[in-house]
């Protein structure tokens, strides 16, 4: 049966994981994949989800199933960090939220129920984009194209060619948009621009599916809601993936919705319908855990503030590396202006490191990054950032 099964590549991001697990020098710096680490080099556990998980603990609950879409107070929680407390389209009913297993498994139930609404329509991503937006949407039957987004040269967005190739689509593509944070590049749209793009796609009938995998580490969490927003504003039907791995720094719980805006409550009741069907059918309904902490955090006002104040002490923090990172390129004698680096957004910063750059850092350093030049900028911390700009210092040479 197997004999003809050739072996896959590893997996862009997380087979650098596996890489960097077997690495065993002890100066080695993982600045691949998006995980934010503290000062430490650790993975925090906020103290909000701690304070969530300890009452959760105490109270020694069952262990029985969700209902398909999760559990109705995270729902609700995820659609008003989404929309805004006063959100007319929730209020409306308007609006369908299904737990989902992180942003990717938001991404694939949402693909998977796009595939039975419209079978034939093409999916465009930005180039570049996440490394598994094209064979998520691939694995779902779709063709998947690329719109010009990042501009090498000025370190920002090739706006016209981007609005020149979602003019050039056919009704009903969908195109997928990161709506703050983007990854891999850390360059985001300004909100005039945003609003640009809200009427082509409004005017040429395409179908937007918002990737927001890091809602509070670009500005706040309402600022970074600002383009999902503006879609839902709009009058569109606009899928919303979201993430809070993190955001509540839950990686390995799988914490996500899928968020549809329909035309109407009588039409959200059939759309969640169909979503439970493709749910049913890939996993049957989501994990309770990490559902349940996010729930009660945005859910009990102290424990909401407190998770408020650590989400901004990481953004911070990030900002902070970001600058530290320039200051030490340039005192490492580093020619190239990398001032760029501090107006990028997020987690990553997308170096302009070549690939065989990349290689060197790995191989020479035990610095991981991704092949394309991005690095995990959250990853940096005092203690490694002098190593990681003496080695970037050096494969520049
Ligand atoms: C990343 O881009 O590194 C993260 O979103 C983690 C992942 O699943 O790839």
């Amino acid at each position: 049966l197997f004999s003809a099964v050739e072996l896959a590549p590893r997996d862009p991001i997380l087979g650098l994981n596996e890489a960097f697990n077997a690495d065993p020098r002890p100066t080695k710096v993982n600045l691949g994949v998006g995980v934010y680490t503290n000062e430490e080099g650790k993975i925090p556990l906020l103290r909000a989800v701690r304070e969530a998980e300890q009452a959760r603990v105490d109270q020694a609950l069952p262990r029985g199933y969700l209902p398909i879409e999760g559990i109705a107070a995270y729902d609700a929680a995820v659609q008003k960090l989404l929309l805004g407390d006063a959100s007319p389209l929730i209020a409306a009913g308007r609006v369908v939220t299904a737990q989902a297993l992180g942003g990717t498994g938001a991404l694939k139930i949402g693909a998977d129920f796009l595939k039975r609404v419209n079978p034939n329509a093409k999916v465009a991503i930005s180039d570049p984009s996440w490394e598994n937006h094209r064979a998520l949407f691939e694995s779902a039957g779709f063709e998947v194209l690329a719109y010009p987004y990042y501009d090498a040269q000025t370190h920002g967005v090739n706006f016209e060619a981007m609005l020149a190739a979602l003019n050039s689509y056919a009704a009903g593509t969908i195109v997928v948009l990161h709506a703050c944070c983007h990854n891999p590049t850390g360059v985001d749209l300004s909100e005039a621009q945003w609003k640009q793009i809200v009427e082509v796609v409004k005017a040429r009938n395409l179908v937007p599916f918002l990737d927001i995998a890091y809602q509070g580490f670009g500005d706040g969490i309402d600022a970074d809601a600002a383009a999902v927003r503006l879609f839902a504003g709009a009058e569109l039907n606009v899928f919303v993936s979201s993430s809070f791995s993190k955001s509540f720094s839950l990686y390995g719980e799988r914490v996500g919705a899928l968020s549809i805006i329909a035309d109407s409550k009588d039409e959200a009741t059939r759309v969640l319908s169909q979503l439970k069907r493709v749910i049913r059918t890939n996993y049957s309904n989501p994990p309770t855990h990490g559902g349940a902490i996010v729930a009660t955090v945005l859910g009990t006002p102290a424990l909401r503030a407190m998770w408020e104040q650590e989400l901004g002490e990481m953004r911070d923090r990030i900002r902070a590396m970001r600058g530290g990172l320039v200051e030490r390129l340039k005192n490492a004698g580093v020619a190239r202006d990398f001032g760029f680096v501090n107006a990028q957004r997020g987690m990553f910063s997308y170096s302009g490191l070549t690939s065989a750059q990349v290689d060197r850092l790995r191989e020479e350093f035990g610095i991981y990054a991704v092949g394309t030049g991005r690095i995990c900028v959250a990853a940096l911390n005092t203690r490694n950032l002098d190593t990681v700009a003496n080695a970037i210092a050096h494969v520049l040479k």
